[in-house]
């Protein structure tokens, strides 16, 4: 009784959702090159996998070096940047320099990825208190500064110094000659100085997102996609997202967590190697981009970014 309404269900999907290629029995693909159910599928070419689920029009072929090429649908397909925060990098704070160093890339990629008009998704360490008080031990022991609970999240993290030119200086610091004394604010707490895009990122994102383009999620664990769901899972299953590039710090930390819980829940994952960095050692970064090319693929912006701009100008 129990397969029969299931088989029922099946078919009514499938007389509502007709799909042009693969064939499905009971919602489950049959043909040998379709690999999913009639909502989530992958076709393999030739040369490459079909990433689009029988959505064509307007797709992008993006040359991946490792079990590429890669067809997306762009309405479907969003870059997602991890923890580019001043907390992580700025100079100020003691940031890694590695960190900086892949911005002006990620900033390319970003006007790739707006100019086809597919999405750009910052999620950021953004904590309120109740985070605070739901905190585990672990992770609170993980940030703290000099091994006390005294200075691990939500912790005052005084005033930096930085020069005025710098663009993520908020509008209520206080001037002091060339230089700008500002209120880096409580450790990785929402809407605080420290927890802002670095550098340029920050006009970026505040811009993006005011013009549409771009979409800001705060996040409390290293995983922007933990748990039974978040602000950023919820917009991606209401825009009906189905793959996802990931660049950010840390590559082996905040990176890779949100990938992999990506992973874990359906998501396409394609990892940006060259618009992710850490502070860890090389090992970390080669664990992450062994697994990457497994679970998903690997790719750099260059090789991305000449598959978008020709689409942007056919757009
Ligand atoms: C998807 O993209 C095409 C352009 O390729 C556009 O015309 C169409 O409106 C988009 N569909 C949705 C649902 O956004
Ligand atoms: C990107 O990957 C290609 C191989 O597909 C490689 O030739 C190129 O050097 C890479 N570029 C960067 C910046 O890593
Ligand atoms: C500005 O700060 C830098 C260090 O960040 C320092 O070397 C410089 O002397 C400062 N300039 C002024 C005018 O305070």
């Amino acid at each position: 009784m129990k397969n029969c309404v299931i088989a029922l269900l099946a078919s009514c999907l499938v007389a509502f959702f007709p799909r042009t290629d693969g064939q499905f029995t009971n919602g489950i693909s049959s043909d040998p090159t379709v690999f999913g159910n009639v909502f989530s599928y992958w076709t393999k070419l030739r040369s490459g996998w079909d990433l689009t689920r029988g959505d064509r029009a307007g797709s992008i072929t993006l040359p991946v070096p490792e079990n590429g090429p890669i067809t997306i649908q762009p309405n479907k397909s969003a870059l997602v940047i991890i923890d580019m925060q001043n907390f992580f990098l700025h100079e100020s704070l003691g940031g890694d320099p590695l960190g900086r160093a892949i911005v002006p890339t990620t900033v390319n990629l970003i006007h790739a990825f707006r100019a086809v008009g597919m999405p750009v998704i910052w999620t950021n360490w953004g904590l309120t208190e109740f985070d605070l008080v739901n905190m585990p031990p672990a992770f609170l022991t993980g940030f703290s500064r000099d091994g006390t609970s005294k200075t691990t999240f939500g912790s005052d993290m005084g005033t930096v110094v930085v020069p005025k030119s710098d663009p993520s200086v908020p509008a209520t610091s206080k001037t002091q000659g060339s230089n700008m004394t500002i209120e880096a604010g409580r450790t990785l707490m929402r809407g605080s100085w420290n927890a802002q895009p670095w550098g340029a990122l920050h006009t970026e994102q505040v811009n993006g997102v005011a013009k549409g383009t771009d979409f800001y999620f705060n996040k409390n664990r290293l995983s922007g996609m933990w748990g039974p769901g978040t602000p950023m899972q919820t917009w991606l299953q209401d825009n009906s997202m189905t793959t996802l590039f990931f660049g950010g710090v840390n590559i082996d930390q905040c990176v890779w967590g949100t990938l992999l819980d990506s992973y874990y829940k359906g998501y396409d994952v394609i990892l940006v190697d060259d618009i992710s960095a850490t502070t860890s050692p090389a090992s970390a970064t080669a664990m992450v981009n062994y697994n990457a090319a497994l679970n998903g693929w690997r790719t750099n912006s260059t090789d991305i970014m000449g598959a978008l701009q020709k689409a942007a100008k056919s757009h």
